[in-house]
């Protein structure tokens, strides 16, 4: 059973960093789509500014009371890169992104200063509540477009590998906010958990080497090696002691994190050729970072 400080601090962690993350997707999708999907087009941008103001409530809750040290430090709900990566992203695709709420970030984690005010757990669980209820409707218009896209019947520059991925990121988020709105922490193994991460980190290698542009030959092997790197870790998650399976992926993903920031860097840089958009170079490696906090968590 989680403390009431427990329930605010985790539910409001949870949320700075998912509701970014549905919100980019949800970018993503909008980005992609074709011309004759103008409503499916618009319905993306709708979710998308729906999370963009739940972000923009949780981060006003965020500054009124304290996040964890660790959080803050671990980069994972704003990076160095992500401000310039969304001007980039947002005027080479012409959608919108409240970069306003980033702005906002950057100078809370950059000198955190709390109003260290009561938060309600009230207004915490409405918070939580009304982010359900956005991300059920999220899910089933994602899985609606997975379902198009397979059929042929839409057209989206989206492997359906990574609609069908972001959606599983959706529902992760999902049964994270469940259990927080029963106080308590998901019921996952060790392994779920670490399997659950280790395959989303082996998948944005293989998107990555599916992005970038046929010529980047070093790039795309270093991205293949972190594939067969990852997909080994999830094979053997179950025979492994916890100790030495967390530590061989705290290794993993510290490595991806570097590689995930040079390709940030490099993009923003126009030295890289590819289809990638810095912004889902940047969203990769916030979720890179992300589980490395959660790893490091398991070690204490
Ligand atoms: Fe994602
Ligand atoms: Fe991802």
């Amino acid at each position: 059973m989680l403390s009431r400080e427990e329930f605010i601090r985790l539910s409001l962690e949870t949320n700075l960093f998912f509701q970014r993350i549905m919100k980019e997707h949800l970018f993503f999708i909008e980005t992609n789509l074709q011309p004759p999907e103008a409503e499916n087009i618009a319905q993306a941008n709708r979710l998308k500014r729906n999370f963009e103001e739940l972000l923009a409530e949780t981060l006003d809750y965020a500054e009124r009371n304290g996040l964890s040290e660790r959080a803050i430090r671990s980069n994972e709900f704003v990076t160095p890169y992500t401000l310039r990566a969304e001007e980039v992203s947002s005027r080479l695709t012409g959608a919108s992104i409240d970069t306003e709420i980033t702005e906002e970030e950057l100078e809370l984690f950059n000198n955190p200063d709390y109003n260290n005010e009561e938060l309600l757990e009230d207004d915490i669980q409405d918070l939580n509540a009304r982010s359900l209820n956005l991300l059920e409707e999220v899910i089933a218009f994602q899985r609606k477009l997975l379902n198009l896209s397979l059929q042929c019947e839409i057209f989206i520059s989206l492997y359906d590998e990574m609609l069908e991925h972001l959606t599983r990121e959706a529902e992760y988020y999902r049964d994270l906010l469940r259990s927080l709105q029963d106080r308590r922490m998901p019921r996952r193994t060790l392994c779920e958990n670490l399997n659950f991460w280790n395959n989303i980190l082996g998948e944005h290698a293989q998107f990555i080497d599916g992005m970038l542009d046929p010529t980047e030959e070093t790039l795309k092997e270093t991205a293949e090696a972190f594939v067969e790197k990852f997909e080994m870790l999830v094979r053997r998650c179950i025979r492994s002691s916890e100790r030495q399976i967390i530590q061989r992926s705290i290794r993993a993903t510290e490595r991806i994190r570097d590689f995930k920031i040079a390709a940030t860097e490099g993009l923003l840089a126009c030295e890289i050729k590819s289809i990638i958009l810095p912004l889902l170079a940047d969203h990769v490696l916030r979720e890179a970072n992300h589980y490395l906090r959660i790893l490091k968590m398991q070690l204490d």
